[in-house]
């Protein structure tokens, strides 16, 4: 089953490292949904087609203006051309919605940064992990994926002279990994109150993947609720998808959920200021013959959704290379840092960026 799941993840991929040059990302403009234009009503664009854009999350022409056309053309099953000319049809209708540069600008002072914990590792994020974005991770197993996440959802309670933000967090487990002792075993290093510590995060286990979404879907509510909420972890993203979605057949239906799951993650981050923090598992490519040929499951999507990739590997002597993938506005780079009882640190000596 792992087998066949991979191939198909495989295919996927294929084009991924081909296209990665597309300039259409939804995360680099954001934009006012003031004027709704029916989909159905842009030319080229029928009920049946509608109708699939929809169930795919493209709920009006401003979500199709800013979709990447590979990814409508994934989740959809239209021809790639035709999604590129629906796309420049949205583009058209919604090309008065767009923020000038100054209002691009203002909202961009809002963006708030939580630590890793890592000086070296913040430095390489450009201050940390960033809200209105969302930040993935990938790696193999034990990289520190997860510990990341309990790492996250501890910092952001700390005061922002700390690294924090003075804020409560939302975690989504799809694989039971949460686990209540180690969020209290670093709050009591960072000298919180660990039952405190776990108050503020709440805990939503997914055991499927429509579990999955409505979980995502209840976030918005939430933050209402919950004003202090500055951070919404998923760990991880695929875990589900991969177990529930076998076979080639399958593949569009779970590529529409999960677009519209990593669209509605995109939405809560622009319009709550929180940052999105999500993990994803690994598989290796056998057609890579030379260099690391592990690379994030998940297909195109998970790629142009996420403003910030990592990878995370092992590195010597038990220290953890993080590795900036994919990042708007910052260069690649990789870092070291280590996981310890009190969470991650720098590594001693270095711990600069390479
Ligand atoms: P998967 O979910 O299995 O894909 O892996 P992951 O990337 O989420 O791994 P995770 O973040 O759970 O990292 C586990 C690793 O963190 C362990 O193998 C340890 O090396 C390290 N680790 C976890 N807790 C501690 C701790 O209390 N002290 C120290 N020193 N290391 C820890
Ligand atoms: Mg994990």
């Amino acid at each position: 089953m792992a087998k066949k799941d991979s191939k198909e993840d495989e295919e996927i991929q294929e084009d991924v490292q081909e296209e990665t040059q597309e300039e259409i990302s939804t995360n680099s403009v954001s934009i006012t949904p003031d004027e709704y234009v029916d989909i159905k009503d842009l030319p080229g664009v029928g009920s049946a087609v509608a109708s699939r854009l929809k169930s795919a999350g493209y709920l009006d022409v401003i979500a199709l203006a800013t979709a990447n056309p590979l990814v409508v053309s994934e989740v959809c099953e239209i021809g790639e051309p035709t999604s590129r000319k629906i796309i420049a049809e949205a583009r058209e209708a919604a090309k008065m919605n767009f923020l000038s540069g100054l209002e691009f600008e203002d909202k961009r002072k809002s963006v708030q940064r939580i630590s890793t914990g890592s000086q070296a590792f913040d430095i390489l994020l450009g201050g940390g992990v960033e809200s209105q974005s969302i930040t993935e991770c990938y790696g193999e197993y034990g990289s520190g994926k997860s510990q990341l996440a309990f790492e996250l959802a501890v910092n952001v309670q700390l005061p922002r002279e700390k690294g924090g933000l003075e804020g409560h967090a939302i975690w989504i487990d799809t694989e039971g990994t949460f686990r209540p002792a180690r969020i209290e075993q670093l709050a009591v290093a960072k000298g919180l109150d660990p039952k405190e510590a776990l108050q503020n995060i709440k805990i939503g286990r997914a055991y499927s993947s429509d579990h999955q979404m409505l979980l995502i879907d209840k976030v918005p509510d939430l933050i209402n609720k919950d004003s202090k909420i500055k951070l919404v972890v998923v760990d991880s993203m695929m875990a589900l998808f991969r177990a529930e979605y076998i076979g080639r057949g399958t593949l569009a239906d779970r590529q529409q959920k999960l677009n519209v799951i990593l669209h509605n993650l995109q939405r809560i981050a622009d319009r709550f200021n929180v940052a999105v923090y999500m993990t994803n598992q690994v598989m290796a490519r056998p057609d890579v013959l030379f260099g690391d040929p592990t690379v994030a499951v998940g297909g195109h999507i998970i790629g142009h959704v996420a403003t910030y990739r990592i990878y995370l590997r092992k590195g010597k002597k038990g220290a953890r290379v993080a590795k900036l993938v994919d990042s708007p506005s910052l260069p690649e780079g990789e870092v070291t840092f280590q996981i310890t009882a009190e969470g991650i640190k720098d590594v001693e000596e270095e711990g600069k960026r390479k």
